[in-house]
């Protein structure tokens, strides 16, 4: 035998050497729930090790994370029922519990990257993305919300705007927007093929934000496509986005090799809630080692492509390998 491949596995120092996919802190994005009040930090049941956070007590988290290196986050709001209406007017309001936050943790932490999310489920009382008129999620008419939202987002402070809703056409509107109202250096990270997928289900319980009637599929993408993440990715590229977005992102590796392939923007890929429900339940039960398993699927996910990765793991890989 001329070849061996086994002989650049010998030692940890070979393996090293001939590695080809690499993690590090500045490819993690921690995802982070936000809730109204004080000294509030309330587990989310289905999604262990994840909690809601009151600002108070979340400004300390970052603070821990911060020390670990991770410097970049994306925040999403629990809003009370009594705040939501058809027309999520709540998500743009002066009073917005979450913009206030998100400027005073640019103040603690100017050195942070601040992601935020710009959909109207978190504050709808449809709990849809978009705005709902007999029954029909409508794509137009949302746009002007979701702009207004964009640019009440950017002007406290805002990092990156994240627009996770799939209306069409919201890329475009949303960076109009944001340059007319002078943030021309805002950027934004599209949620660009964001599937109709099961695996938010921990994400909607820790917001209180399932729809109340029907499903997500007649804005999300189907999970039996491939090429049509290709026509979203053109779109949004057209439109103006900063990073695409994979999500899922275990269960969509062959999508983010697809548009990393395609495409030359940064892409990032959301490993969801229940892809890291899934992996803490079955360790909890004594099915899989969490230490080895956990590294093993963020691998995964850059090795596919992936330049950034939003996980609910990124302050524990933060805290064993950073
Ligand atoms: C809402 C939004 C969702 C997630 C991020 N933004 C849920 C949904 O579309 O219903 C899911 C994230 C996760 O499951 O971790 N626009």
């Amino acid at each position: 035998m001329n070849q061996r491949p086994r002989r650049n596995r010998r030692t940890s120092a070979l393996r090293n050497m001939v590695r080809e996919t690499h993690l590090t802190v500045d490819n993690l994005i921690y995802p982070l729930f936000l809730v109204d009040g004080k000294k509030i930090k309330e587990e989310v049941k289905s999604l262990p090790g994840n909690y809601r956070w009151s600002l108070d007590l979340l400004l300390k988290e970052m603070e821990e994370c911060m020390e670990l290196g991770l410097r970049s986050f994306i925040l999403f709001p629990a809003v009370k029922e009594s705040l939501k209406d058809k027309k999520a007017t709540y998500s743009y309001s002066s009073k917005n519990f979450y913009l206030k936050a998100a400027t005073a943790i640019k103040k603690r932490f100017p050195e942070c990257c601040l992601i935020s999310d710009v959909a109207m489920d978190p504050y709808s009382s449809d709990g849809h993305d978009g705005l709902v008129k007999k029954g029909i999620i409508v794509n137009d008419p949302t746009l002007p919300i979701l702009g207004k939202m964009a640019v009440a987002q950017a002007g406290a402070g805002f990092d990156l705007i994240g627009p996770s809703d799939m209306m069409d056409g919201r890329i475009g509107y949303i960076r109009q927007a944001l340059d007319k109202a002078g943030f021309t250096d805002t950027g934004i990270m599209s949620y660009c093929a964001k599937y109709a997928s099961a695996f938010y289900g921990p994400f909607r319980d820790a917001l209180d934000s399932a729809p109340k009637a029907g499903d997500k599929k007649t804005y999300q993408m189907d999970p039996a496509n491939k090429r049509e993440a290709l026509i979203e990715a053109t779109l949004d590229i057209s439109e103006g986005a900063d990073f695409l977005m994979v999500k899922p992102a275990i269960h969509y590796l062959d999508v983010i090799h697809l548009l990393r392939e395609n495409t030359e923007l940064p892409i990032a890929a959301y490993q969801v809630s229940g892809e890291c429900a899934m992996l803490i339940a079955a360790a909890q039960k004594g099915w899989l080692d969490f230490d080895q398993a956990m590294p093993e699927a963020l691998l995964s996910i850059r090795r596919a492509g992936a330049d950034v990765i939003l996980t609910y793991f990124a302050k524990k890989w933060a805290e064993k390998y950073a």
